[in-house]
């Protein structure tokens, strides 16, 4: 090898395919596609914020405000971009909301940081200011906020509007903030500190398309969407034995393709009457259990139809398996998956009742708990988009219940922030220094796009908002309604903290992990979709951002 070098060969470690990009190009290569993401959603933040409307290549058509929905929809085929894709979804399950917000500072701060690094400004240097202005904004969000008393039922509704405000849920938010609050209050425990805990485990979303939204209803214990099986069969069931049950109630098929020959009728007789006996074993079996329902998540033969409504049991066929999996909680029940060797003790008690109307049953139990949020809205799109608005707000309730520390709305919060990072940043030394007051001017995005997508003067807003803040005024916001700076929380703009402390957080790493990047190696061309046809060759590759971004900015 040293013999090829000192002949002044070059030494190829690559393949031909492969590609590189380094130093000042990588950075801006990385930062561009990030802002690209962040500049996809922003139009989307806030009361006053669009929707988009996404279609996928089967033609399936998502219509949504929700940063993290479009990040997913959208089909992103560029590495970097899906790093800040991942920063949505961190805020997803860690908060479950805020998820714009997360992508549009992670951003924001990228962009300053360009303009450092056009100033010289080594990018560890950055780095090194943006973490420590992202730990002290942790703190300072900390302080900020009120310690509320978790049993305020007002205050928390409120924070469930706040997070309602602008997506499909906003007309009838009020409606749904109570029933998220109902249902919230119904899966709280106390531990034994005295502290709340929230089990989403045992709350269950079930939608309805054809009905209004204000139908929307809160009920304890479970339903499943069914019919009886067989006409004969009692349609409802007080103090019920229930059987959960994850096996067929049909005759067992051999698992190779036999072929039966007969050669008289009576031998045809004896191998119908060994599977009807087949089937009245299983049937006797459930009776012997003393269930009086039984839900089956697989398929139930005619005839043990037939067997099952002469003893009276309520049964319901090809259940999903989710509701079964609820219902289990609810009426504490364990899925049976071999009739055989199930006992009494696999049964769960409650009560089933008929919808005839909407043609479902409810099933409510006696000791377990568990309920269902039944959402109605007039068509499938629709009830998609209540149900992502009532998930990130059932997440803001849950936190605010169990942390009770709450912040102002509207931009107050961000604007408050900037101004004690940047007193802050007095006391760092250094280039970080100047890391810091970018950091905090990354933060001012919030409100100014707040007032962007309510078509009011970003400038303008800034400016009053910085002036209230000045005067000691904490909890001076955006109303985007009327388009004045007042005290957002007075007001009923209220977010969980624990939320925006992720966000500030998350958008905080992602930015700093585009940042510390100087080399770009891809054995291909720069495209995350490996399971596509590359057309072109490499150069084509750097355009990266897959065909669906283009239309969005
Ligand atoms: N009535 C209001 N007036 C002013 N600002 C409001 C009002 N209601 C909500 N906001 C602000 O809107 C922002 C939240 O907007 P939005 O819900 O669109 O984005 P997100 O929560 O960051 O992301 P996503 O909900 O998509 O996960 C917050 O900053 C919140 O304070
Ligand atoms: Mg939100």
């Amino acid at each position: 090898m040293s013999q090829r070098m000192q002949q002044g060969q070059p030494m190829i470690v690559m393949s031909e395919d492969s590609q590189r990009v380094k130093d000042k190009d990588a950075q801006d290569y990385n930062i561009s596609a990030a802002r690209a993401v962040a500049e996809a959603v922003r139009s989307t933040l806030g009361p006053k914020g669009m929707d988009k409307m996404l279609v996928d290549s089967m033609g399936s058509v998502t219509i949504t405000n929700d940063g993290v929905t479009i990040l997913q929809e959208m089909d992103i085929d560029n590495p970097t971009a899906e790093m800040i894709i991942e920063v949505a979804e961190t805020q997803e399950d860690e908060a479950g909301d805020g998820t714009t917000t997360a992508v549009a500072i992670a951003g924001e701060l990228l962009k300053n940081a360009e303009d450092l690094l056009e100033q010289d400004i080594h990018p560890t240097a950055i780095i090194k200011g943006f973490h420590m202005a992202s730990e002290q904004a942790r703190e300072e969000i900390d302080d900020i906020a009120s310690d509320i008393d978790t049993d305020d039922e007002e205050l928390i509704r409120k924070t469930a509007e706040t997070s309602m405000t602008g997506k499909g849920t906003e007309v009838n938010k009020e409606h749904l903030a109570q029933l998220i609050v109902d249902a919230v209050g119904q899966v709280t425990v106390e531990d034994a500190d005295g502290n709340n805990v929230v089990d989403l485990e045992y709350l269950n979303i079930e939608t309805q398309t054809g009905r209004a939204v204000g139908e929307s209803d809160l009920l304890v214990g479970g339903i499943v969407d069914k019919d009886p099986v067989h006409d004969n069969m009692p349609t409802e069931a007080e103090d019920a034995d229930i059987l959960l049950l994850n096996e067929a109630i049909e005759v067992e098929e051999t698992d190779v393709d036999t072929e039966v020959s007969v050669t008289d009728p009576d031998q045809l007789q004896k191998f119908l009457d060994r599977e009807e006996k087949q089937l009245r074993d299983k049937v006797d079996t459930i009776a012997d259990l003393d269930a009086d329902v039984v839900f089956c998540q697989k398929g139930i033969d005619d005839l043990a139809q037939h067997y099952l409504a002469k003893e009276g049991i309520l049964a319901v066929r090809r259940a999903k398996k989710s509701d079964l999996e609820f219902l289990s909680e609810v009426v504490g029940a364990s899925i049976v998956s071999d009739l055989e060797s199930a006992t009494e003790d696999d049964l769960g008690f409650g009560d089933v009742t008929r919808d005839d109307e909407d043609e479902l049953f409810y099933v409510e139990g006696d000791d377990a708990h568990g309920v269902t949020l039944l959402l109605r809205g007039s068509t499938e799109h629709v009830v998609d988009e209540l149900e992502r608005g009532v998930n990130d707000a059932l997440d803001v309730v849950a936190q605010t219940v169990s942390d009770g520390r709450v912040l102002a709305g509207g931009g107050a919060i961000e604007v408050e922030l900037a101004s004690r990072l940047r007193d802050y940043a007095d006391s760092v030394s250094g280039r970080e220094q100047l890391a810091v007051e970018a950091f905090a001017d990354s933060l001012e995005l919030v409100p100014r796009v707040l007032a962007e997508n309510a078509g009011l003067d970003s400038i303008d807003t800034l400016v009053d908002l910085r002036a209230a803040h000045d005067d000691g005024e904490v909890q001076a916001g955006l109303n985007v309604f009327s388009g004045d700076v007042e005290n957002t929380f007075d007001a009923g703009v209220v977010e969980p903290a624990h939320a925006k402390e992720q966000a500030v957080t998350s958008a905080s790493e992602a930015a700093n992990l585009v940042l510390k990047i100087d080399d770009i190696i891809s054995a291909g061309d720069l495209s995350t979709d490996k399971g596509e046809e590359q057309e072109g060759g490499a150069p084509g590759g750097m355009g990266g951002m897959g065909g669906g971004m283009g239309g969005m900015m």
